[in-house]
């Protein structure tokens, strides 16, 4: 049996846990990225504190996952939540290792400008940027004085190709790139990490599902996708997020690690211009 294979072997849960013993936060833990995120984190020895604001959900998966994991209610865009949230984890774990802000909210799917209204633009900005600054402000708070941390974000693809989202979201998410490469220069002389992970599309509850199951979905964005054979899924993200967590990451900091199968870097003109050609 090699490495990998044993690391799978019984119940799926790998035998080296990559974060064993660390404290994490993650929100936006009871939905999609973040709900496996929280089993990932969990998996490998993490001990994990679910923020949400859907309670029912959170409290759910924190039950079923038992020991460790540990529901808090928190709407991301009020800091006073965000203050609670980071105390109460460090009052009864004693520290804050890893706080992964990746609770977020889009306003639609696919929309010009010109339809866009300030309210979307709000949603968007309050959840996904003011949201995952309050999340670093707080922990950095924490991490200062400990001499260590990583702080991670979800930001997107959509910033690394136009057209992917609406401009709303896309700005929100061109912020978390902004608050990784300033935090990751302004926290490093602490200890403190600072990455993002931008995914490609993911079939989550995000996303309008207009009817389609999960794997129609997933279909449907690979089809649309550069690599072929494989589809994007949840833990595909949740497995960057360990990674960046973990102590093999130990020197990596200011990383936009973009989880696309190269989307974005692809010339779709040279692209057909090749197909033809074949
Ligand atoms: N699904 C995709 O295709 C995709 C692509 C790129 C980036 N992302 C990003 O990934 C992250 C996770 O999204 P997902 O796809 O898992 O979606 P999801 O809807 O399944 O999960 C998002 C979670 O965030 C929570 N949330 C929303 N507003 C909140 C608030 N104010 N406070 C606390 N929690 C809140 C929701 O309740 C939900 O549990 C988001 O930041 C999203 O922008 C998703």
């Amino acid at each position: 049996m090699d490495a990998a294979a044993a690391a799978r072997a019984s119940n799926g849960a790998p035998n080296y846990k990559r974060l064993e013993g660390k404290v994490a936060i993650i929100t936006g833990g009871a939905s999609g990225i973040g709900a496996c995120a929280v089993r990932k984190f969990h998996e490998n020895g993490a001990i994990v504190v679910l923020a949400d604001i859907v309670d029912e959900q959170g409290q759910s998966i924190a039950d079923t996952l038992g020991e460790n994991v540990t529901f808090v209610h928190c709407d991301v865009s009020k800091e006073e939540d965000i203050i609670n949230l980071v105390d109460s984890t460090v009052a009864k774990y004693g520290k804050l290792d890893i706080m992964y802000n990746n609770a977020g909210v889009i306003d639609k799917i696919f929309g010009s400008i010109l339809e866009s209204t300030r309210a979307d633009l709000d949603k968007c900005l309050n959840v996904n940027l003011a949201g995952a600054f309050m999340g670093a402000k707080h922990a950095a708070r924490v991490m200062v004085p400990q001499k260590r941390g990583c702080i991670l974000f979800t930001s997107s693809a959509c910033t690394h190709v136009g057209g992917l989202a609406t401009t709303a979201y896309a700005v929100s998410k061109y912020g978390i790139m902004g608050l990784t490469k300033n935090l990751s220069s302004e926290l490093g002389m602490h200890g403190i990490r600072v990455n993002c992970v931008s995914p490609y599309g993911v079939a989550t509850s995000l996303l309008p599902s207009d009817g389609r199951t999960v794997e129609q979905a997933e279909a449907g964005m690979s089809a649309l996708g550069n690599l072929k054979g494989q589809v994007l899924k949840p833990d595909g993200i949740a497995m960057a997020a360990v990674y960046l967590a973990s102590d093999e990451a130990s020197y990596v900091s200011g990383l936009d690690l973009v989880v696309d199968g190269g989307y974005s870097v692809v010339n779709p003109t040279m692209l057909k211009a090749r197909q033809v050609r074949q």
